[in-house]
């Protein structure tokens, strides 16, 4: 099946990322949000990224005019009806995006493609508010959207290989890598990485090392681009103790237990990079390690 026209729902983080790479490989794309203010702070994170790319002479003024004549942001669902394929970004809650898939799925016609880039929920639970469980799919892309190559292509018991096929096709249109994952929560990277993220924290509980001398080990020690902590900060605190209750809730399994002190993190407001601290206080000239009594 052709893709032309993608919807994107969620103008955040992840939903403007999306709906950069999607202008940029020349698909119409149209943004829905709740509120203009928030389609105004995504899109002025896509002028920045493509402004960037001209200026670094990665990419031609000529086509970033063209990629940006390709979006458009809405308040109204009702202009995703001629959508291909609509790729929901909102925050992590079954009944807020099942509320959004089923009213979609009386919308559109019978051959667009609805997909969730949700990061810890099953891609069933949201597929089951649908009567297009063969068009339903998990397309998990990761933060930065524009620079990770990586999308996780989720086919639940229910997806068509058809659309399977379909979002691999389109994945690789837009330079991405698709791989293909089971509908288990977490999928294949979070299944690892989220248990590899709270064990850092429970190392620092533990007393084992410092926040920075953690990083420094996992950052020289393994070449990973970030520390567990930096990551943590890019990721959310909130966002990692969200996902983390998602999949102790499905596995029972203490390796996805939120540890004590992000429960602590969370609720003091300390968000990471979004709020300005988290393991690391953002309100400097360079990131420094918080205080946090251990
Ligand atoms: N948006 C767009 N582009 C960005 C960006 C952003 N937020 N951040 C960095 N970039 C671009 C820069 O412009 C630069 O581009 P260039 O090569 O054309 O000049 C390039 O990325 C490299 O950036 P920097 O030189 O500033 O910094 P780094 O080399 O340190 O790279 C990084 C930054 C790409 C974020 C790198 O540190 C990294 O890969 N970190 C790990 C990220 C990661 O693990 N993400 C997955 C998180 S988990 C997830 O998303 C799943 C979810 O379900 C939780």
């Amino acid at each position: 099946m052709e893709i032309r026209r993608v919807g994107v729902l969620g103008c955040g983080l992840m939903g403007s990322g999306i709906a950069q790479v999607c202008i940029e490989a020349g698909y119409e794309t149209t943004v829905l949000e709740v509120e203009q203010r928030f389609l105004d702070k995504g899109f002025g994170a896509i002028e920045k990224n493509l402004s960037r790319a001209v200026e670094k002479g990665k990419m031609s003024a000529q086509a970033m005019d063209k990629a940006k004549s390709l979006l458009k942001g809405t308040l109204r669902i009702e202009e995703l009806q001629g959508c291909d394929l609509i790729i929901e970004a909102v925050v992590e809650d079954l009944k807020t995006k099942n509320e959004m898939f089923s009213a979609l799925d009386r919308l559109c016609p019978d051959h667009t493609i609805l997909a969730s880039n949700t990061s810890s929920l099953t891609v069933m639970a949201m597929a089951a508010s649908t009567k297009r469980q063969d068009r339903f799919c998990g397309l998990h892309f990761f933060n930065p959207v524009p620079v990770m190559k990586l999308v996780e292509v989720v086919k639940t018991i229910a997806t068509s290989q058809e659309t399977v096929e379909t979002c691999f096709a389109f994945s690789r249109s837009l330079g991405k890598v698709p791989i293909l994952a089971k509908d288990n929560s977490g999928f294949i990277v979070n299944l690892l990485l989220v248990p590899y993220m709270l064990d850092s924290i429970r190392a620092l509980e533990q007393g084992v090392a410092s926040i920075e001398d953690i990083d420094t080990g996992m950052k020289l020690g393994c070449n990973y681009p970030m520390g567990p902590f930096t990551l943590i900060d890019f990721v959310g605190l909130d966002t990692l103790f969200n996902i983390a209750n998602i999949m102790f809730d499905e596995y029972r399994e203490k390796r996805y237990a939120p540890p004590p002190l992000l429960r602590k993190m969370v609720l003091a407001g300390y968000f990471g990079r979004k709020s300005g601290r988290g393991f690391y206080d953002y309100s400097g000239e360079k990131p420094v390690p918080v205080d946090l009594g251990i």
